[in-house]
């Protein structure tokens, strides 16, 4: 016989007949599930490894070198780890990857931080979509946006030359404290976790 009690379940079918005390229950689950959010993110980020795409680098050196980039320029946490997920979405958002990250990190960064990660796609474009038949400066349609001056910038100084295959790159374990830091405590959610 096993010690280890089976996490408690609740035993409504349908959602309308739940109770105050089966919430009691789903909410404590709620908080573990929580809880080990940033060892998902890490373990996302991770299937980036061996992903090259035809890249100097794969997908996950690439995100490691421009969070090393944004560190070594005297970035804060926040924006480190804005650096180091931002193209986590190449997996399952192939067709809208900033758009991932941003649902990842917006309980948990700034207004303009997640501007800037939803909208590097478009402003890194300025460095290859003439290249494929497209507008380099479709960018410019935010050129009157507060946060435009930083998202180029990000492009500019950690996502474009993060393709260094001779770089001198952080790995992934340097940043997990910092991306656990950020992901401590969510600033906006509709699901207010400490009335649970
Ligand atoms: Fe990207
Ligand atoms: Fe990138």
């Amino acid at each position: 016989m096993s010690s280890v009690s089976a996490p408690p379940r609740t035993s409504f079918s349908r959602m309308d007949q739940s109770t105050r005390e089966d919430w009691q229950i789903l909410g404590a689950e709620f908080m573990h599930l929580a809880g080990q959010l940033p060892g998902r993110v890490i373990a996302h980020l991770k299937l980036l490894q061996g992903d090259f795409g035809g890249f100097p680098i794969d997908r996950l050196q690439h995100c490691l070198q421009t969070a090393t980039l944004a560190q070594r320029d005297g970035r804060d946490e926040e924006y480190v780890v804005c650096a180091l997920l931002h193209d986590i979405g190449d997996t399952l958002g192939s067709y809208n990857h900033p758009d991932i990250a941003a649902a990842i990190l917006q309980p948990f960064v700034s207004e303009e931080n997640l501007w800037m990660v939803k909208h590097h796609g478009i402003f890194q474009g300025h460095y290859f979509f003439h290249h494929i038949g497209m507008d380099r400066d479709m960018r410019e349609q935010f050129k009157d946006h507060p946060c435009y001056e930083r998202t180029a910038e990000f492009c500019a100084l950690y996502d474009n030359p993060a393709f260094d295959a001779g770089a001198d790159t952080l790995p992934i374990g340097h940043f997990e404290p910092m991306l656990r830091r950020v992901f401590a405590t969510p600033r906006r959610s509709v699901y207010k976790t400490e009335s649970l």
